[in-house]
Parts: structure tokens; sequence; C-alpha cells
């Protein structure tokens, strides 16, 4: 764990800790895995979608997935890029990853069949979708715990990007900042609620039969609208209702606590279940853990719409080994009956394979292009 009060000069020497993060700290960028995913959430994001350009083959997805993966090993670390514009944006990683995503149609451009699962979902009854948030051949998802970094690594991505691909959609998002709270508290979202009680711990046997598959592991990105000011004319017995949980600290309304367990069966004295049958944990439930996604979402605040409506929702990034098993039939029974949906409206959607990580020679995609 990096120490308080340790000189700052050498950022590759100290590991990642949220416990005393500071702009020096790096996530490691090589290993199995790519980092940005079990790595606990960075307070800034942005998600980068990329078209590759008419022609870009096999040959060119790996020139550039050669290109974008050494800015990306070095950045992480603390160094300037090759042939970086403003170098010294590069010293505070602030626990930078970037972390890469294949698309169905980088696939396709490729010459290869996409895992079965990486494909468009299905349509749902609940989906507002806009082409200007969805789909993506390559997705880069740039985070850190600080917005300079992160403007920076994106603005060095996109640079080297340019001769293979075109910006799709850069979608940018928050949690809280970092040290604001203790590291491991669940964060809360802008309707208010503690979000993401229940998810994979990393490092545990369930996270890695939940998360990670032979090719790494998969994400669904979701953009969610939420209705704010409509959220706010809701009581907070409502809110709690929808959800099942308080809004204070997050317990189940069977409970005390937020990590106590949900009592789906207990009813209030006249008769109705305490946790409404459409409440929002209810309905998106799995009780075999491996079934079970891991959401990493960002808060998305894209100021007011000319009619001074908030443009606000979730980035909501969802983790899985199999999006077909296990992301699709939660979204199902989501569209189906959800008290929430009254308030979100999804109106993106683009689907990744994560592939694994690389070593120190390697590159990412690696194993999947060659
Ligand atoms: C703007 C949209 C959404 C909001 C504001 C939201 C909010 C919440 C909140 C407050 C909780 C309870 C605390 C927790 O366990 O994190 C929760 C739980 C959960 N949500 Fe959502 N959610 C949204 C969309 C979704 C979507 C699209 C999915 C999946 C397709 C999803 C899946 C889950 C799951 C699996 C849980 C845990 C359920 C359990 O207790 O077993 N959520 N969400």
């Amino acid at each position: 764990m990096a120490g308080a009060g340790v000189a700052l000069t050498q950022p590759q020497d100290r590991t990642a800790s949220t416990a005393a993060a500071t702009g020096a700290t790096t996530e490691p960028f090589h290993g199995p895995r790519q980092a940005g995913v079990a790595t606990p959430a960075q307070a800034h994001a942005v998600f980068l979608g990329l078209d590759l350009r008419a022609g870009v083959d096999r040959d060119g997805v790996t020139r550039l997935l050669r290109l974008l993966t050494d800015d990306a090993r070095r950045l992480t670390q603390g160094r300037a890029a090759l042939a970086d514009t403003e170098p010294e944006l590069a010293a505070l990683p602030a626990r930078l990853t970037v972390t890469f995503g294949f698309g169905p149609g980088l696939f396709q451009a490729a010459g290869l069949a996409a895992p079965p699962s990486v494909a468009p979902l299905p349509a749902f009854s609940i989906d507002k979708l806009q082409d200007r948030w969805s789909g993506g051949d390559l997705l880069v998802q740039i985070c850190a715990d600080d917005p300079l970094t992160v403007s920076h690594t994106l603005r060095m991505i996109v640079k080297d990007a340019r001769a293979f691909a075109t910006v799709r959609w850069t979608q940018r998002g928050f949690r809280r900042a970092a040290q604001t709270e203790e590291p491991g508290r669940t964060q809360r979202n802008l309707m208010g609620q503690l979000d993401g009680t229940v998810n994979p711990l990393p490092g545990t046997a369930e996270f890695d039969r939940a998360v990670w598959n032979s090719h790494g592991t998969t994400l669904v990105l979701r953009r969610i609208h939420t209705d704010l000011e409509t959220w706010d004319a809701a009581d907070p017995t409502a809110k709690e209702f929808t959800i099942g949980r308080r809004l204070s600290d997050g317990a189940p309304l069977t409970g005390s606590r937020e990590h106590d367990e949900p009592d789906f069966q207990r009813l209030t004295p006249a008769g109705f279940p305490v946790i409404s049958e459409y409440a929002h944990i209810r309905r998106a439930r799995v009780e075999d853990p491996a079934s079970r996604i891991l959401r990493r979402p960002y808060n998305y605040d894209d100021g007011l719409t000319a009619d001074g409506v908030p443009d606000t929702g979730l980035l909501f990034a969802s983790y899985q080994a199999d999006i077909a098993r296990q992301f699709v039939p939660m979204q199902q029974r989501l569209a189906e009956a959800d008290l929430l949906n009254e308030w979100t409206t999804p109106i993106g959607s683009a689907v990744f394979l994560i592939p694994p990580g690389c070593g120190p020679d390697g590159w990412i995609g690696e194993t999947i292009l060659t």
C-alpha cells in the first residue's frame, strides 16, 4: 500500500491504493487481465467509441492496437506517449487505466468471427436508443482520479487512432472525487442512491466466475438517462419503495444495514410484500453468484438542455463473462417490470469483448488477431 507523505517523484515505484492514492499513484498495465475492470473505480472516466475507417483490415487493426497499447503502457505509468504534444501532462497518472474493447465491427474488419455473445443486444421495450450513443468498433475506456489526466490521455489516443479510425462518440462520467470518501464505500449516484452494494468482489472465486472468461470479459455500456425533475417530485418513501432499499444507508427495506440480506418473503401487516414485486432489486436479483454482473457505473451530467432540463444519467458499465447468459435476461426482466423505469430511459447501447491483457513485449488483442 502506498503511504502518504512518500516522495512523489517516482510514480513507477508506487503501487495502487485508493487509501493513499495521489497523482503519482499508478495501476499496473501488464498482466493476464486488462486493468480498468477489477480496478477500484477511479473518479473520472471517458468512454471513447471508434469506428474503423473503410479498408482497415486485420493488418491495419494490428498496427493500430500496437500503437495504442504503447500509448497506454507509457501513460498509465506516468511516462509521456511517443510524440506526446504535452509530455508534462503525463507526469501524474492518478491511477490511470486504459482498457480496450472490440465491437462486432472490429472482428468483421479483421475477418474473424466474434464470440457469439458479442453481438448487438436484442431490442428492449424500454429502449429509446440514439445512434450517436450506440455501437462502435473499438472502445477505449480511460479512467483516472484526475480529469486532466483523462483528457490528456484521450487526446493522445485519438491523435494516434486518427489514421485508422473516426470518433463515433465520447461519453464522460464521474463518481465521487478521490479521497472524498473512505475506499470501499459504496458510491452514490445522482439519484442519491447507494449504487453498487450487491456486486461481485474482486479477488474472490465468485468474481472470477462471473466476470472473466477465456477471452477476458465483455462490456455492455448503456447510456441511461435519468429524469431528475420527476424524481425530485417523488417523496422519499416512494423512492425507497422503487429500489427496495433505504436512501439513508442503502439497507434493504427488510433490514437495518447496507449488506443485510433482503428478505423478499416478508409481508407488511396488511399482507403486501415489504419489498415490492416490482422493486428494482427484486427484478434485478439473480440467485446464482456466477450469473451476476459487475456494475462499474459512472454518473454523467452534461448540464441543462436548451429548455432547462437536466441532461443527466448513468453510464451503466456492466462486465460479465457472457452477455447472453448474464446481462440479457436481467435487462429483459427489468424491461418487463421495474418501478425504476418510470425515471430511467436507455438512450445508448454498445457491446464489446474486453480481450486479455498483455506482457511488456505484447500488445492488446495479440491473442485474438494473430
Ligand atoms: C439508471 C439506471 C439504474 C439505476 C439508477 C440503478 C440503481 C440501482 C440501485 C440503487 C441498486 C441497489 C443497490 C445496489 O445493489 O447497487 C441497484 C441494484 C442492482 N441493479 Fe441497478 N440501477 C440502474 C440500472 C440497472 C440496469 C440496467 C441493470 C442490469 C441490466 C441493473 C442491475 C442491478 C443489479 C444486478 C442490482 C443488484 C440486485 C441485487 O440486490 O441482487 N441496474 N441498482
